[in-house]
């Protein structure tokens, strides 16, 4: 397996807003395939914020996806974000989010970031296992989040 920026993968571009749409479409409201597309093919950077990253198995598919941007929270100061990490049911529990995850820690400390956030309603044991620290917990459209950082 191997992680590399979507900008290295544009014809994945695809599978990436599909699996996001799915997973996260409710959350934004007005959102719709194809202005979650946009928003994608707009975080296919190498070196800046926002970066999606996409982890590819042994023949060259992908098996996971991951996201450093700027904002997420809408109204929230703190930046920048860990978000929309998402491996398929059939590539789970292999350690693909987990590589995932910390491939964005590397890119944003190496970006000069000094502190990461990310929010969660389904795997706060995942983030906390990877060293990430429990902030606030707080009702966001209509569902529960956990708020959490990690310093870099
Ligand atoms: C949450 C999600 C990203 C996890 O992906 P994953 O690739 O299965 O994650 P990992 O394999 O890195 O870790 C998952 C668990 O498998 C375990 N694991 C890792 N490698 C393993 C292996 N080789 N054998 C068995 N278990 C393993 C990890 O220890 C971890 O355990 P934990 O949940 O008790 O912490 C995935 O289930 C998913 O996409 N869910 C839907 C979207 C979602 O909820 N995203 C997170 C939003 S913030």
């Amino acid at each position: 397996m191997k992680i590399v920026p979507l900008a290295e993968r544009p014809d994945l571009a695809e599978q990436v807003s599909a699996w996001g749409f799915d997973e996260w479409g409710h959350l934004n409201q007005g959102q719709t395939p194809q202005t979650r597309l946009a928003e994608v093919r707009g975080e296919m950077n190498v070196d800046r914020v926002p970066v999606t990253f996409v982890a590819l198995g042994e023949d060259g598919g992908i098996v996971g996806t991951a996201a450093l941007i700027f904002d997420d929270l809408v109204g929230d100061p703190r930046n920048p974000w860990l978000a929309s990490v998402y491996v398929p049911p059939e590539h789970r529990k292999k350690g693909i989010a987990s590589a995932l995850v910390r491939a964005v820690e590397g890119k944003a400390r190496e970006l000069g970031y000094a502190r990461l956030y990310l929010f969660t309603t389904s795997a706060p044991a995942l983030y906390a296992g990877l060293g990430w620290r429990a902030l606030e917990q707080r009702d966001y459209r209509g569902e529960h989040i956990q708020v959490m950082d990690k310093v870099l």
